[in-house]
């Protein structure tokens, strides 16, 4: 037997198959044939045993040669194998970022979520707490601790809700105010506003719906006064409708509060002067308010001679409205985007 030829040859054969090669696994029965336990190759080291002593070492030798020579190009065609691979994934995975990218619309807040937080802003910056509390409130807390007892002419101002024979969709956030004055015990100061929602029964119409947003605010201390208060409405106007507004205080009533107040802001249109908007009269009236009734104060366990409080209650749709000249309350829940992204904080 001649070991160099036929070590050409299969060297000669390993080289054809390894240039046709494609995948892995195909390389791996290659492997098995040409230097695997079973190879041709590894079978030659059987005629080492008829060969004379001082022949069997070159031999040996010849055939190790070669398994390495094999082994190296296999191993070759291995790493070929590999990045052809890798290149033929980052072919078909290429991204190309000079493309367009879609339109991806920015949303914006709700105008009244808009409006609420900036109250809350301005609120917060004056040492007021944010208060929140239940859209299913009972009589006790949405009437009776509020001065309206249960045959009180006063109930027909809030259209109601009920739910059960005591609980009802709370008919503004002054409840809110009852249950903080309530966990405060009637031992120290209360100064909160609660932004929420409310119900009512109504017919909606361009100006009524049966649900929409208040932000009640209440302030009990031992030294409260009627120009504190005017004081706090005169920043709202402003904050809401420009610095330059001034406010006029009509006398007005509420159940909760005595004396009441219905505020009027001067008209941002005219400036006082009288146009359409304001009905030529230069004002607008934007929300209502009063001193804490003492009935309040005490079912809430304040001694009225010792605390004295004010309260007063925005409507957020109203000034939302007031504030952009939208005509119809409804615009504000049909969620139709050209409405909603007009307003862009
Ligand atoms: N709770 C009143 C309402 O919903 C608003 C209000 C609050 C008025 C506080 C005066 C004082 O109509």
């Amino acid at each position: 037997m001649d070991l160099k030829k036929t070590i050409e040859k299969l060297e000669a054969a390993l080289k054809e198959e390894l240039e046709q090669v494609t995948t892995e696994n195909e390389l791996q029965n290659i492997k098995a044939k040409y230097v695997g336990k079973k190879a041709e190759l590894t079978g030659l080291m059987k005629h080492m045993k008829d060969l004379p002593d001082d022949e069997k070492p070159a031999f040996g030798k010849t055939i190790n040669e070669a398994k390495g020579r094999f082994t190296a190009m296999i191993e070759a065609t291995k790493q070929t194998l590999h990045q052809r691979a890798l290149d033929e994934k980052l072919r078909r995975e290429k991204v190309d970022v000079t493309l367009d990218a879609p339109d991806y619309r920015l949303g914006t807040p709700h105008l009244l979520s808009q409006i609420v937080e900036e109250l809350e802003d301005m609120f917060i910056g004056m040492g007021y707490e944010i208060k929140e509390g239940p859209e299913i409130e009972t009589d006790q807390m949405n009437f009776e601790n509020l001065n309206i007892p249960k045959d009180h002419p006063a109930r027909d101002m809030q259209d109601s809700l009920y739910i059960g024979e005591e609980t009802l969709l709370r008919t503004h956030t002054s409840p809110v105010q009852v249950r903080t004055m309530l966990e405060y015990g009637g031992t120290r100061p209360v100064k909160i506003i609660c932004p929420g929602k409310v119900y009512r029964r109504d017919d909606d119409d361009a100006t009524h719906s049966h649900q929409f947003m208040q932000i009640e605010g209440l302030v009990v201390d031992e030294v409260t006064t009627m120009s504190d208060l005017k004081g706090t409405l005169l920043e709202v106007a402003r904050e809401m409708f420009g610095p330059d507004r001034q406010i006029r205080l009509r006398p007005s009533y509420f159940p909760f509060t005595e004396p009441s107040v219905e505020v009027d802001v001067t008209c941002a249109n005219c400036d006082g002067a009288g146009c359409n908007i304001c009905k030529h009269t230069g004002f607008i009236e934007i929300l209502g308010a009063g001193m804490v009734n003492n009935n309040v104060l005490r079912s809430a366990g304040y001694d009225p001679e010792r605390y004295q409080g004010f309260a007063f209650g925005i409507g957020v749709e109203r000034i939302a409205m007031l504030k952009h000249d939208i005509e119809d309350i409804r615009n504000f829940y049909v969620n139709d985007l050209r409405f909603n992204s007009q307003f862009k904080r």
